[in-house]
């Protein structure tokens, strides 16, 4: 099952900005935590905690368990998830999701809850493909001059060479694997696979060959120029989600008229997921494909509702399911859709099959480091008194706060013509944007003031 489906990366980030510094959980050989360490300043028991968690994903043993990451706003609590989705390597699937989208108004919420449980489970396929495999030794593009889009270097045809250390063949290809050939930029000394099935063009990496241009700095890596012949089976390996393999098989039973319903309705019908489980069990039975349960990260989770925790707690117990971890800052609060109080408005059933991980508040110090990692990350310059300025806002209202007022800084500082930024620039800014808490309050004056 692999016509349709291209090699997708499994690991998506919402909300990236803010954590970009973030590189991993900065433990040692021990898993103890360094003071700072991959982007990572204190809070310590909670990194050394998230590391055995690591671990325990690596090692398969969290099936059917989840974690939860407790603390107050602005504690580390995406921050430290994050740098768990860091660890655990790029094959692994980590999906981050905010509880609030599950209220989308065009998807039901437990379809938006399955999709996202599918995007968190990858499917490692091995399989023997025909290729074509080789360092290019020659390329050449025939390019007709369209009538429509003049502009557009549009390849008709392709002549290319391909050549081993034993052998060499020149293959004429069609507009297909043309176009595939210059869009990836192919150039002489490129190592490259095309499925022969397929058409679908591998860049593999570079080779040090007579004629080949080489760069200082090159994003792609360098191999040895390969062995025997061109055109052999491969062993290919590729990683897909379980999501990926539902929408591909969709879309090869779709009809033209049906994929555009498809595509509206973004609902996926449970019996094709039921076929593509199958095939997968079996791909597993027969040694061609491993599961790989990846992480789906759930943020705000007090705000799922009942049946969404129901949900995933059936989730948690299926075959095909991959570790949850989930993050709160409430305390003891209503379950949504009840009228029953639970801690952190999570059902007792679920809470018992979760390891609790507690973020504790920054001290000033930590907050100044942290401030001072994201001055590195953004590239902008803060005078002391500004700097303290900011790690005073971090300890009164929160470290996001503080965090997010670093650009708006910048900005205010930049329009009166300086480069660095002082603490007038700071006041400013916090005097123009508001934190949650303010924000909260200045709506809510309205709304009293609306119901009287
Ligand atoms: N220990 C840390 N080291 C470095 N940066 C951190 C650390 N903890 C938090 N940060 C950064 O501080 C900011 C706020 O942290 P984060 O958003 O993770 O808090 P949170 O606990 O998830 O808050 P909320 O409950 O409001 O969602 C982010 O930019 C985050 O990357
Ligand atoms: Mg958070």
């Amino acid at each position: 099952m692999s016509e349709m489906i291209r090699e997708v990366r499994v690991t998506t980030f919402k909300r990236k900005g803010i954590h970009s510094h973030i590189r991993g959980l900065g433990l040692d050989k021990d898993g103890k935590p360094k003071p700072i360490g991959d982007g990572l300043v204190g809070q310590l028991e909670a990194r050394e905690a998230a590391g055995i968690i690591v671990q325990m994903i690596k090692e398969g043993k969290m099936a059917g368990r989840g974690v939860l990451f407790v603390g107050p706003s602005g504690t580390g609590k995406t921050a430290i998830a994050i740098a768990i989705a860091r660890e655990l390597g790029e094959d692994t699937p980590f999906v981050a999701m905010d509880a609030s989208e599950i209220y989308s108004s065009e998807i039901k919420k437990t379809e938006v809850l399955m999709q996202a449980l599918r995007k968190a489970i990858g499917v490692r396929i091995r399989e023997f493909r025909l290729v074509y495999e080789g360092y290019v030794k020659e390329i050449k593009y025939r390019v007709p001059k369209s009538p429509y889009t003049p502009y557009m270097m549009v390849p008709r045809e392709a002549t290319i060479t391909l050549a081993t250390k034993d052998d060499q063949m020149t293959l004429n290809v069609g507009q297909e694997i043309a176009s595939q050939l210059r869009e990836i930029g192919i150039r002489k000394g490129d190592v490259i696979y095309i499925d022969a099935q397929t058409g679908a063009v591998h860049l593999v990496g570079r080779a040090e060959v007579e004629g080949a241009k080489t760069y200082d700095v090159d994003v792609v890596k360098k191999i040895e120029i390969p062995k025997g012949p061109v055109k052999k089976e491969k062993e290919i390996v590729r990683t897909f989600t379980l999501y990926d393999l539902d929408l591909s098989l969709a879309l090869r039973k779709a009809s033209f008229f049906s994929i555009f319903g498809f595509v509206s309705e973004r609902e996926i019908d449970p019996e094709l997921r039921r076929q593509v489980d199958e095939s997968v069990k079996k791909m597993i039975e027969e040694g061609k494909a491993e599961l790989i349960p990846g992480v789906l990260f759930i943020d705000d989770v007090h705000m799922l509702d009942i049946e969404s925790f129901s949900f995933l707690s059936r989730a948690m117990e299926s075959e095909f399911a991959p570790i949850i971890i989930m993050a709160t800052n409430r305390g003891i609060t209503k379950i949504r859709g009840t009228d029953v109080e639970s801690p952190h408005g999570i059902p007792l059933d679920l809470l018992d099959r979760l390891l609790i991980i507690p973020t504790r508040p920054y001290t000033a110090d930590e907050i100044r480091q942290i401030l001072r990692i994201r001055m590195l990350e953004e590239e902008i310059e803060l005078k002391e008194e500004a700097l303290e300025e900011l790690v005073k806002i971090g300890t009164e209202t929160s470290l996001r706060h503080a965090v997010q007022l670093l650009e708006p800084s910048r900005i205010i500082a930049e329009r009166k013509g300086r480069k660095e930024v002082t603490k007038e620039d700071v006041r400013e800014a916090l005097r123009l944007f508001m934190d949650v808490k303010q924000s909260v309050a200045h709506v809510k004056k309205y709304e009293e003031s609306f119901l009287r």
